[in-house]
């Protein structure tokens, strides 16, 4: 374990600021009604209470949806740390998304509000979402897609990717969707990981302005994918893009034989049958493929969306992430529909074409809960507090984040500007892994600049040091949770022993790989990760990942990635590479190298820096010591960091 971030901390203790809720929303609060329902008017007790009743907390929740079958034991484990949840029950995720709603007055109600990257957009209603859905799981179908099988997504955020996703999931099929920012041969491995059968893209699409040729990249994937057997292409642009006979065909002309008013009824699946995988970075090896359930995975996103973002029936609801991170599964596409809310799809970047781009949305939409990452606030705050200014963004009242740690300045900003000094910042910490948020404010706390401040109900969070002992108020830890919660991952895709390490590193708790402190007010701040994972503008990557990638350059002997602080991205990426003998440094060979990992890892995974050596430091067994890299950077002294090292 390396590069733990503990370099804020003394200037976070300082925070002394504390900001009361007000008193209405305290009042209407979804939470608050909760609490009420079970006696209690105060988190702290409420809290402890939950910690408790664990199970009866998360039967009120599961059943506020639909079961074909209900369950018949709440949580079990199988064999630790295998655990499940609501077992005996039977449900479909997209039943409750959909189905559920059509026979209310939500089945009118706005789903989808589409701005796409031009700023042309698109109104989508349950209805309409719901024919879209039954009519491409028809086409699905009729290609052979059913229970079990897996279907790869690679799609920019629009309505048809949200439909391809119900669409698989109603079938009782697999989604693993990739991210349109990973490049051909990051495609390529995780749908031979996945081992998919079909693959849905689209033409070309354009991202803040920047063409990306999706099908384009897919085929090169393709070479090397022999499980895919049909390629469905949505046009997007209309873009003219070779297509494979007999492999690849256009959805239009999948779709047009098929009425709308098909339905293709949701497969009645078990609580604990997988939902989707979604690939992320781990420390070491290849990218991880998380899977998620369906009725565990319901449970938790839908009743923290609901108490989070407190979602009541008007609320315009816009999360700006992008669909093929956890961000964009649980609070774009599956949260906000389990609750019914109408939702913005945003396609395009936040200063695109201009650093006001958000906030016209926000105006445009009359949108009253937006969720972001800091990265997004920090890139705007550079352009000043006139491109806010410039919109009326009255309707808004909550503001989120979610992805890195926000900076105290960053959050006042963000309260400042965007929340006319009176709105809540929910600082929401979770992972690819834990399916849902765990720990954050809901709005009825006292809230602290830079701090995500309590664990949800029933999620039992800890800071504690190497042996797992509690560390004392204010001392940095590692964050870990001790009981199981609905929304977790079930286990890493094909490879069970590496899902096994999360509950092995401290024996029996969930190990989540971030350092943490907790005040003296039992508020938790979040303060990086403790391993080889960097976060580079809120996204995910390994080191490992960049490091493989640049080793297969003909130049590169060896290479080390490390994260190192960015005043705006939170962190970029620095390589470290030692080159064969006959090449020699240049600023050309920079400029290959940043091309090199961008065509072959993705654009997102471009360092910024890179630096030739000739030595690299090493552990006696030849492993790199990317937590000595790191410290040296920064000029910090190793002394406490190795202590650490697992
Ligand atoms: C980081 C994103 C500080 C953390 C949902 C975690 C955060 C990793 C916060 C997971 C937060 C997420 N404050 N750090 N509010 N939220 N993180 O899997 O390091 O892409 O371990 O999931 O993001 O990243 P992932």
């Amino acid at each position: 374990m390396s590069n733990l971030g503990f370099e804020n901390t003394d200037t976070i203790l300082m925070e002394e600021r504390l900001f009361p809720p007000s008193p209405e929303v305290v009042e209407r609060a979804n939470i608050m009604a909760y609490m009420k329902s079970k006696g209690f008017d105060n988190y702290e007790n409420f809290y402890r209470w939950s910690l408790e009743h664990r199970e009866e907390f998360w039967n009120d929740m599961a059943r506020e949806l639909h079961w074909f079958q209900p369950w018949h034991t709440t949580f079990q484990w199988t064999e630790k740390p295998f655990f499940q949840w609501f077992v005996g029950g039977k449900f479909n995720i997209v039943y409750n998304c959909l189905d559920r709603h059509m026979q209310t007055a939500t089945r009118q109600k706005v789903a989808y509000y589409w701005e796409a990257d031009d700023g042309s957009s698109r109104t989508l209603t349950y209805e309409d979402l719901y024919v879209l859905t039954n009519r491409l799981a028809k086409a699905l179908q009729n290609l052979g897609v059913k229970k079990g099988d897996r279907v790869a997504i690679y799609m920019p955020v629009t309505p048809e990717l949200v439909a391809a996703m119900l669409a698989t999931t109603r079938l009782g099929a697999i989604h693993t969707v990739v991210f349109g920012g990973f490049a051909a041969s990051a495609l390529e491995e995780r749908i031979n990981d996945a081992r998919a059968k079909v693959l849905i893209t689209v033409d070309t699409a354009h991202r803040g302005g920047k063409l990306i040729e999706y099908k384009k990249i897919c085929d090169e994937a393709l070479a090397n994918t022999p499980t895919i057997e049909k390629v469905i292409v949505f046009k997007r642009e209309g873009t003219e893009v070779p297509m494979q006979a007999g492999r690849d065909l256009f959805a239009d002309e999948l779709l047009q034989d098929i009425p709308n008013d098909t339905v293709v009824p949701c497969e009645e699946m078990d609580s604990e049958d997988l939902l989707y995988i979604l690939y992320t970075s781990g420390s070491t090896g290849k990218p991880k493929g998380v899977v998620h359930v369906h009725g565990g995975y319901a449970v938790g996103v839908y009743a923290t969306t609901k108490f989070v973002f407190d979602i009541k029936p008007d609320d315009i609801y816009w999360c700006t992430a992008d669909i093929g991170w956890v961000t964009g599964h649980s609070y774009i596409v599956y949260g906000p529909l389990l609750n019914g809310a109408t939702g913005v799809l945003f396609e395009s970047t936040p200063q695109y074409p201009a650093p006001d781009r958000y906030w016209s949305v926000v105006e445009k939409y009359k949108v009253t809960i937006i969720y972001t990452s800091p990265t997004a606030i920090r890139g705007l705050m550079r352009f000043g507090e006139e491109w806010p200014a410039k919109h009326d963004l009255s309707s808004l009242r909550i503001l989120g984040t979610v992805g890195e740690p926000i900076n105290p300045e960053a959050w006042m900003w963000y309260r400042h500007n965007i929340g006319r000094d009176a709105l809540p910042v929910m600082d929401t910490w979770w992972q690819t892994e834990t399916g849902a948020i765990l720990i954050s404010p809901t709005v009825i706390l006292p809230l602290k600049p830079g701090s995500a401040t309590r664990p949800l109900p029933t999620i039992d969070a800890a800071v504690v040091d190497k042996d797992g002992n509690p560390v004392e108020t204010g001392k940095g830890g590692f964050l870990i949770i001790r009981h199981p919660w609905p929304s977790m991952m079930r286990t890493i895709y094909g490879d069970p022993a590496r899902y096994r390490t999360y509950w092995e590193t401290i024996p029996d708790v969930y190990f989540a790989g971030d350092a943490a402190t907790i005040d003296e007010i039992g508020y938790f701040r979040i303060q990086g990760r403790v391993d080889d994972v960097i976060k580079v503008a809120g996204h995910r990557l390994g080191s490992m990942e960049i490091e493989s990638s640049l080793v297969s350059h003909p130049a590169v002997a060896e290479a080390a990635a490390i994260g190192k602080p960015d005043p705006v991205k939170g962190e970029h990426i620095k390589v470290f590479v030692i080159l064969k003998a006959g090449n020699e440094p240049s600023e050309a060979m920079v400029q290959e190298l940043k091309q090199h990992v961008r065509t072959n890892v993705g654009p997102i995974a471009t360092p910024d820096e890179i630096e030739f050596v000739t030595a690299l430091p090493k552990t006696r067994s030849g492993k790199i010591m990317r937590r000595v890299l790191r410290a040296r950077e920064l000029g910090q002294p190793l002394g406490d960091v190795t202590t650490l090292e697992a």
